[in-house]
């Protein structure tokens, strides 16, 4: 079967940078850098991408585009019969499980982007903003809809192909994600008051930097550029061999740490606007769909045009954010599907988007009918989300490490990032110490961290 490349580099750019940009940058990224340090903690998290987060994603674009093929098929290529052929399946499992829970956010996004386009958050006393939520979420069949609705529009672009389905999308949303952001950020920073929510966002305190905020940038630097699964592997597979990888990497981080600062700027003038306190809107879904549907209405004027328009853009750039991110989780799947399984295109997508329909109405239900299903302690939602941040991205991240700084041959590696000797690249011993010891040593204490390891031995 004939393999598809994008079409241009721009087209490459976009595509993963639209993996990269995501809830992540929105519901995470503003809030913890906020409350951990303001300025120090965007230094520490960009310091995170240089050392960890750009290695690890030159890896991840060179597995791919080397081998030309989907990720399990990537590492089983390059492991030459050994147990590394594990990382790429593992990958593979980790994106197909992300996305199950991701695409129930994607649906609850649209819900959103409708409610504020009709003017129901309009004279809404602020404490009932969470019984709306909680009673759409809680609600049977209405998540479910938009959750369908939301597959079906991914399944519809993955099945177009990677020229006219994946590319093509990226190049029209990308743009548009752009735009509305700024159009976002600059009514948001002409409120009154504005300047109090740049400076909780922006003022350095590095008296709040300890340990744990260290581990918390680098696990947010991870998950923000799709790292540590095959999501930027499977994507390089499609880059042709002139692409530059390290320069397409510095972009990719380039767009998605700017995407994730101006989203503070969106939202933290308004929160001071209203006279909010920012350690009370909360994080995740709460943030989203909680706090700030109410901060908006309120900042721009309740029911007024501009707080329709401002609440109905923002989540909009939500959804068109968390639709690229979740294409890219869905084609790791079907181009493993695909070609593994010597299957059409179209029915390795069908027979992805049919598995995630039914794990994602798991999820979605576990807010409803299903809150009281358990599985290691968490409803499902919170099982998938746990489980794939806390324990199988870490590990992809370490062994994706591991296995390009000791397994892989230097010079494939070499070679690779090169273009055949093509491009020069002073970095290369930096990158390689890196991936050798500093990366798995980082990434392993995150892992830690976030099991909590640190707490049960008294040093946090
Ligand atoms: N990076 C996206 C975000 O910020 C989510 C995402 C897409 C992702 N693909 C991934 C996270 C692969 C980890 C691994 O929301």
């Amino acid at each position: 079967m004939e393999r598809e490349n994008f079409a241009s580099k721009v087209g490459a750019i976009l595509a993963a940078a639209g993996s990269a940009v995501g809830l992540g940058n929105v519901w995470r990224f503003p809030i913890e850098t906020g409350q951990n340090g303001g300025a120090a903690f965007i230094i520490i998290y960009i310091i995170c991408i240089i050392v960890l987060g750009l290695p690890i994603m030159i890896s991840e674009f060179l597995i791919g585009r080397y081998t030309h093929s989907n990720t399990a098929g990537a590492y089983r290529i390059l492991s030459d019969g050994s147990p590394w052929k594990w990382v790429g399946r593992l990958g593979v499992f980790t994106g197909w499980f992300i996305l199950c829970y991701y695409s129930v956010v994607g649906g609850w996004t649209m819900h959103y982007t409708f409610l504020s386009a009709d003017n129901v958050f309009s004279g809404v006393p602020a404490k009932e903003f969470g019984d709306i939520f909680d009673g759409f979420a809680s609600n049977p069949w209405k998540p479910l809809f938009w959750l369908y609705l939301f597959i079906g529009i991914i399944h519809f672009v993955i099945t177009k192909g990677v020229q006219s389905g994946i590319e093509k999308s990226a190049k029209l949303m990308m743009p548009t994600l752009f735009i509305i952001t700024v159009v976002l950020t600059v009514c948001s920073v002409s409120l009154p008051g504005a300047s109090k929510g740049l400076e909780f966002l922006l003022k350095p305190d590095w008296s709040k930097v300890d340990s744990g905020v260290i581990l918390q940038a680098m696990g947010q630097a991870f998950f923000s550029l799709s790292l540590g699964m095959g999501c930027l592997c499977t994507y390089a597979s499609y880059f042709d061999k002139k692409t530059p990888l390290g320069k397409t990497a510095v972009n990719v981080s380039l767009i998605d740490t700017f995407i994730a600062i101006m989203a503070g700027f969106i939202i933290f003038p308004s929160v001071f606007n209203i006279g909010m306190n920012p350690n009370e809107v909360g994080v995740g879904a709460s943030l989203t769909f909680i706090s700030l549907p109410n901060v908006f209405q309120h900042a721009f004027g309740d029911g007024s045009i501009l707080a329709i328009l401002f609440s109905t853009l923002f989540y909009f750039l939500l959804f068109v954010a968390a639709l690229t991110s979740a294409i890219s989780l869905h084609e790791v799947a079907t181009a493993y599907v695909t070609e593994e399984f010597k299957l059409s295109r179209k029915k390795g997508a069908a027979i992805v988007t049919l598995t995630i329909l039914v794990l994602g109405t798991l999820c979605s239900l576990s807010f409803g009918p299903l809150s009281d299903v358990k599985v290691f302690d968490r409803n499902f939602f919170s099982m998938f989300d746990d489980f794939s941040g806390m324990v199988l991205l870490p590990l992809g991240g370490m062994l994706i490490s591991i296995f390009s700084g000791w397994v892989l041959d230097r010079q494939l590696y070499r070679n690779e990032i090169s273009n055949g000797g093509d491009l020069r690249t002073p970095y290369f011993k930096l990158l390689i110490f890196s991936l050798r010891y500093i990366a798995p040593i980082a990434i392993g204490l995150v892992f830690l961290g976030q099991l909590g390891v640190f707490e049960l031995i008294g040093m946090q």
